[in-house]
């Protein structure tokens, strides 16, 4: 339970805000940082503690994108297909990114590293292609540079995974 494991920073939290739903969006913030994505059951405990109902935390979780509403990749890409981008080449850059991947649109790789989901603008239209991983933009890419990218992202992850654990 969130509540147990954070009691401090949820009151640090709520302290921030003038009512308790206020704070659904930090909580889904936690939510995600300590399980990887919003889980049912954490969705139902924001509820309780925002006390609002469990289908209005469900809707900002659904509306915003930086939301996991399932359990994703450790490297969740999206990549802005929107008009701007469109016209500076995303949608062929997508799915040279999803064959590359061998993953179908909104999919995951089958080592759980990667997750590629189109998504509508992110702000970046002069320099698309465009993608977001985990929050960091990588502009002006074309397949190549995100190939180089994704090794260096796989790198990463296998040099955590040799980590001793802590
Ligand atoms: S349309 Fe793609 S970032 Fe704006």
């Amino acid at each position: 339970m969130l509540a147990d494991k954070y009691h401090e920073r949820i009151q640090q939290i709520f302290a921030k805000y003038p009512d308790r739903r206020s704070a659904v969006m930090p909580l889904l913030y936690l939510a995600q940082e300590e399980y990887g994505w919003i889980t049912p059951e954490a969705a139902e405990e924001i509820a309780k503690l925002c006390e609002i109902d469990r289908t209005q935390v469900n809707s900002i979780a659904g509306f915003y994108t930086m939301f996991r509403e399932s359990p994703k990749g450790k490297y969740w890409l999206h990549v802005c297909t929107d008009l701007p981008c469109a016209l500076r080449g995303a949608d062929k850059f997508y799915q040279d990114l999803l064959d590359y991947l061998k993953v179908e649109d909104g999919g995951t790789t089958d080592d759980k590293l990667f997750t590629v989901e189109h998504v509508m603008c992110l702000a970046a239209c002069d320099r698309a292609p465009m993608l977001q991983c985990n929050f960091h933009y990588h502009e002006n890419l074309d397949i190549d540079k995100v190939k180089a990218l994704i090794a260096q992202w796989r790198a990463e992850a296998a040099s955590e995974a040799k980590a001793p654990a802590r």
